[in-house]
């Protein structure tokens, strides 16, 4: 994107990163403190596998942790934990978090836990998951955490992915509106797996505590053993080792688990901190996501702890909690200068107090900036968030797969003219290109597939958990070279990225990302469903919600049976998937459209439920399929 560096200090960043990009992230690196040093930077001997800092070693929760107490940081926050939804609020220094993580670390070595053994976290928004993540990085574990909005089939799969040696979980996690019991998810999670864990240690929460069975311990058992009392040290592992395996939905059923490397990551990250989030070691960053997903874990835990900065682990919402001034009240009492989110906390909390009169309440002084991704920041959204607030609201893109951000206005460096609707530019290190169905570059202005071209920097996925068959035809055998975002767009003519959404059938609700597959696969698991089809139409508040189209076996009766299995097919999603695929449409239909080799026609029906009149496509099998979809997709 050669005209995307027109403003001085960003623009000589950005072209160095791409012409020297090994300079570039060697002098990054010199921020993170090595075990040993990286003499090589990129190892790009294998294409299309590139590896970052090869040769070097280091431990990511030293650099998180142990360092900053080293440099005198123990007695500043590193944590607060502020949970409306329980009434409680804790915080925890680096110096109590360095002895927490010890404790963890030497609790999970006592269950037998060793360098590259992994353990599966299904813990709620607790102060505990970002110990035990960190604990597993302390020896070398390597850390799969599953959101804990997925129902028992997502996290089996997950487990028989991972193979973990170890689960961490918890009795429950509180929602608003109810007590999620946590265990009984687990234990069925287990059932249904192949793999079985060996030890599964439950955080007992008061709000509901579990039955322990067999190969059960005790959260609190776990810190305060022997082990625990001993505590562990930092392992030494190469920055090419796996720092964590986080699992991300793609097209199909089987979620696709993002290899994230301990070196690259951590440099990158670092690196993004103050240049990209405008924060300093000392300063407070709120970012109100969860654990379980890529914004969770780059800037709940690990940015802001590599930079020894303080972290808020939030465990609430933007309304209802116990309303619309709850993010304000966040930022006052923690004195954040950066709070990170989706754009649809923003639409809840307008939604609720569209005069934003819940701020007046409130002493923002301190705060600097609101950024936003997850989803696509609409005009509207981004609009009102900049005149309530009055400060820059940036917009920034990316993905679990690149676990950082891909575009984004560079606050810390400088705050180049935001255009709503666009992202900005590309971040440094990222060659951003667009191209059409033959791999060809097109014009600025011009719609296509957003691709990165090879090799992406530091802190992006080098290969999928096991599978370098997966990563490879999943993202890099479309363009040979490029790495596929899976998000179509355009660059404007100064540059500027806009992102207009999925190419694929990946489903984007309330920011986050679901599976067409999975929803598919509970949907066609009940009896009465012969064919089934979900598409993720607009929805005002979440951005997109799937709805469902389904074809019953020849032989029932939809009119007299439709209400019963509409009903069961909701309770089902909810039960195989998880209450956040908030389905809650299904349409009984005669038919579904296809094209001629059998693939459902997801997009086009998607468009037209979104008032869209696409062209048809010319394989499809039988237009009047689709004729007989048109009323039920527009609602009329
Ligand atoms: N554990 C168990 N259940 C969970 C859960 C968790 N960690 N997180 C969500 N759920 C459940 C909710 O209780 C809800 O269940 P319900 O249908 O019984 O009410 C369902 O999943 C959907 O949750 P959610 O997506 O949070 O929707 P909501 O209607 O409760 O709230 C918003 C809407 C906009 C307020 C909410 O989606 C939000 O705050 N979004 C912020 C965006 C965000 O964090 N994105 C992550 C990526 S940056
Ligand atoms: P996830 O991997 O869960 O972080 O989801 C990544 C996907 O969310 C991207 O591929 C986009 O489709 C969408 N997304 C994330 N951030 C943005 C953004 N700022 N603008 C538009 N879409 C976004």
């Amino acid at each position: 994107m050669s005209d995307a560096a027109s403003t001085a200090a960003y623009g000589d960043l950005y072209r160095r990163s791409l012409s020297d990009p090994e300079g570039f992230w060697r002098d990054a690196a010199a921020d993170i403190d090595w075990v040993t040093p990286p003499e090589r930077i990129l190892d790009d001997d294998n294409p299309p596998f590139y590896r970052w800092y090869p040769d070097a070693v280091l431990n990511v929760c030293h650099n998180a942790v142990d360092r900053h107490v080293e440099a005198g940081r123990g007695e500043q926050p590193a944590i607060h934990y502020d949970s409306p939804v329980t009434g409680s609020k804790r915080t925890i220094t680096y110096a109590e978090l360095l002895e927490q993580v010890r404790a963890v670390a030497g609790g999970l070595k006592g269950l037998g836990v060793e360098q590259g053994d992994r353990v599966v976290i299904y813990l709620p928004m607790v102060p505990e998951a970002a110990v035990a993540m960190l604990a597993c990085a302390r020896i070398g574990a390597v850390h799969s955490v599953v959101f804990g909005g997925f129902a028992p089939q997502e996290l089996a799969a997950r487990i028989d992915d991972a193979t973990p040696r170890v689960v961490i979980s918890a009795s429950c996690g509180v929602e608003p509106s109810r007590v999620v019991p946590y265990k009984p998810f687990l234990d069925e999670a287990i059932k249904r797996s192949d793999h079985k864990p060996e030890h599964c240690v439950i955080l007992q929460r008061e709000q509901l505590r579990a039955e322990l069975g067999e190969r059960d311990l005790d959260w609190g058992e776990l810190v305060t053993g022997a082990a625990a009392r001993a505590g562990a040290d930092c392992v030494p592992v190469a920055s090419t080792d796996p720092l964590y395996i986080l699992y991300t939905s793609g097209t199909t059923g089987k979620p696709k688990g993002i290899y994230r490397d301990s070196g690259g990551y951590a440099v990158a990250l670092r690196w993004s901190m103050d240049n990209l989030y405008d924060v300093q070691p000392g300063e407070t960053m709120f970012t109100a996501s969860d654990v379980g997903w890529v914004v969770g874990h780059s800037y709940i835990v690990y940015g802001p702890l590599l930079l020894g900065a303080t972290t808020v682990l939030y465990e609430g919402k933007p309304v209802g909690t116990p309303d619309a001034g709850a993010f304000w009240r966040v930022i006052e009492e923690y004195g954040v200068v950066s709070c990170f989110t989706a754009p649809t906390a923003f639409r809840a909390i307008k939604k609720e107090d569209a005069k934003a009169e819940r701020l007046r309440d409130y002493d923002l002084s301190r705060f600097r900036t609101l950024y936003l991704a997850g989803e696509r920041l609409d005009p509207d959204t981004y609009e009102w968030a900049t005149d309530v607030l009055g400060v820059p609201v940036v917009d920034n893109w990316w993905q679990t797969e690149t676990g950082w951000p891909v575009a984004c206005n560079p606050k810390g460096i400088e705050l180049l003219p935001i255009k709503p609707g666009s992202p900005t530019l590309p971040v440094c290190g990222y060659d951003v290109r667009i191209l059409d169905g033959a791999g060809e570059q097109v014009p600025a202005g011009t719609e296509g597939a957003i691709c990165i071209r090879l090799p992406m920097p530091p802190g992006t996925l080098p290969t999928l958990w096991h599978d370098d068959e997966r990563y490879v035809s999943s993202y890099l055998s479309a363009y040979p070279g490029y790495y596929l975002t899976g998000d179509g767009g355009y660059v404007d003519h100064d540059g500027y990225l806009f992102v207009m959404g999925r190419t694929d059938d990946v489903l984007n609700v309330a920011g986050h990302r679901l599976s067409t597959g999975a929803i598919e696969a509970a949907l066609a698991g009940h009896e009465a469903v012969a064919e089934c089809a979900v598409v993720g139409v607009s929805d005002e508040l979440k951005g997109q919600v799937p709805r469902a189209l389904v074809v019953l076996k020849s032989g029932i009766d939809a009119t007299a049976e439709g209400d019963r299995i509409r009903a069961e097919l909701v309770t089902r999603v909810r039960g195989e998937v998880g209450a956040v695929a908030a389905l809650r449409q299904v349409d009984i239909v005669a038919g579904l459209p296809k094209t001629r080799s059998g693939k459902i026609l997801r997009k086009t029906m998607r468009e037209i439920a979104d008032g869209k009149t696409p062209a048809v496509p010319a394989t499809i099998e039988d237009v009047s399929v689709l004729d007989a979809l048109g009323p039920v997709l527009r609602g009329s």
